[in-house]
């Protein structure tokens, strides 16, 4: 079995079969599958980190998501919306702690006010940065000229998770309603891409009723769309959402941890130069998850910029990491963290996906011939 794997780690593409034995490898097969991911990352991207400070801009949302403490019908929750002096502190508090770009997330909503709203942001961070700070939106299902208007804004780069790829599964996790539509995301992701974002999206790991099989397949969706970024994180039940009666049926903490970093050094083999976030949930279940799966493949960290007073709003899952540290911490901890698995993070840099730009330099060339 062991020459077998060791046979599949040198192969580039792969098909579902084959990931699902990459996926379901353990012990000591799985630290070849992790090794080679190193591998791969260090030699495509260095042992650099990006990070993209991250402002929780908004809780208020339309969907309602089956998995997602923010969602519409869960009525704990205190709705805000930061104001826009908020906003444009932590801008200041990104240039002054170095970070060269900023991830804007929020519930979604597609009214006017909102729309306007987040191209009024876009704007403004870049003016007031003199387009230093690169801007990375994370707002949801838009029309095609709500996207285009928040790119032409100044935003590059697009992080919608598809959550899954498998249709059947999207519905056990979403109600089946006209607001939740798989049909939809798919556009959405398509429209993305052609409007010239560095598009990133990913899935949930460990949900319930996903299987392996699931998960080979969100991987080829990765590959055949060829997107620049892909943020995969565990599945975490939260105890006000219709999904956290399944609690019992999910993976292990430690079971979800394996299989993202699964996950995520498979994906890394397949696509050696995109960008992948460590999610934050990985530290949740894990105290060195984020860690781990930095060592395992991922290349982008998020900390948290967003003010103290909303922070405990922003709870799409229970018990998330550095929720009551402050970004000065965060800064330092995370530095020192990284240091600790010999990675280093980039300062001052945009950090965009080296997938996109070869390929966008590759298709100019063409044009011009
Ligand atoms: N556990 C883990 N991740 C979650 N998300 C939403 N709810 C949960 C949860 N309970 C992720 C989804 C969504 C992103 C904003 O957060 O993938 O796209
Ligand atoms: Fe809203 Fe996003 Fe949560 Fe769904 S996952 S309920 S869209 S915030
Ligand atoms: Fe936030 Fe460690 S990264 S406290």
């Amino acid at each position: 079995m062991q020459t077998n794997i060791q046979q599949l780690l040198e192969k580039r593409t792969f098909n579902e079969s084959e990931i699902v034995t990459l996926l379901s490898v353990k012990g000591e097969e799985m630290k070849m599958l992790l090794d080679k991911a190193l591998e791969t990352k260090l030699k495509f991207l260095d042992n650099n980190v990006h990070l993209r400070g991250l402002i929780e801009y908004s809780n208020k949302c339309r969907k309602n998501c089956l998995y997602c403490g923010l969602r519409k019908d869960n009525n704990a929750v205190d709705r805000y919306e930061m104001t826009d002096n908020q906003v444009f502190q932590c801008i200041e508090l990104a240039q002054k702690l170095n970070y060269g770009s900023v991830a804007l997330q929020c519930g979604e909503r597609q009214d006017k006010h909102f729309t306007d709203k987040i191209e009024y942001l876009v704007k403004e961070i870049k003016r007031r940065s003199q387009g230093t700070i690169g801007i990375t939106l994370s707002c949801g299902e838009q029309s095609e000229q709500t996207y285009r208007r928040w790119f032409n804004a100044g935003a590059h780069r697009y992080l919608l998770r598809i959550e899954t790829a498998n249709e059947e599964l999207y519905y056990k996790i979403h109600p089946k309603d006209s607001v939740h539509s798989f049909k939809k995301r798919m556009e959405c992701i398509d429209t993305l891409l052609k409007t010239g974002y560095q598009t990133g999206t990913g899935v949930m790991i460990g949900l319930p009723f996903q299987t392996t099989e699931d998960l080979a397949r969100d991987i080829l969706f990765f590959q055949q769309k060829d997107v620049a970024m892909v943020g995969m994180g565990p599945f975490i039940p939260h105890p006000d959402t219709p999904l956290w009666q399944y609690r019992d049926l999910i993976p292990s903490k430690e079971e979800r941890m394996s299989m993202t970093l699964k996950m995520i050094a498979v994906l890394r083999l397949v696509m050696p130069e995109i960008n992948m976030v460590s999610a934050t949930a990985n530290q949740t279940i894990d105290d060195l998850g984020r860690e781990k799966a930095v060592v395992a493949g991922a290349n982008v960290i998020m900390p948290n910029l967003s003010p103290q007073e909303n922070r405990e709003e922003y709870s799409i899952y229970p018990d998330k990491a550095c929720v009551h540290d402050t970004p000065e911490q965060c800064y330092n901890c995370l530095d020192i963290r990284m240091h600790t698995v010999s990675h280093k993070i980039l300062y001052k840099e945009w950090g965009d996906s080296v997938a996109f730009t070869k390929r966008k330099q590759q298709n100019e060339t063409t044009i011009k011939q």
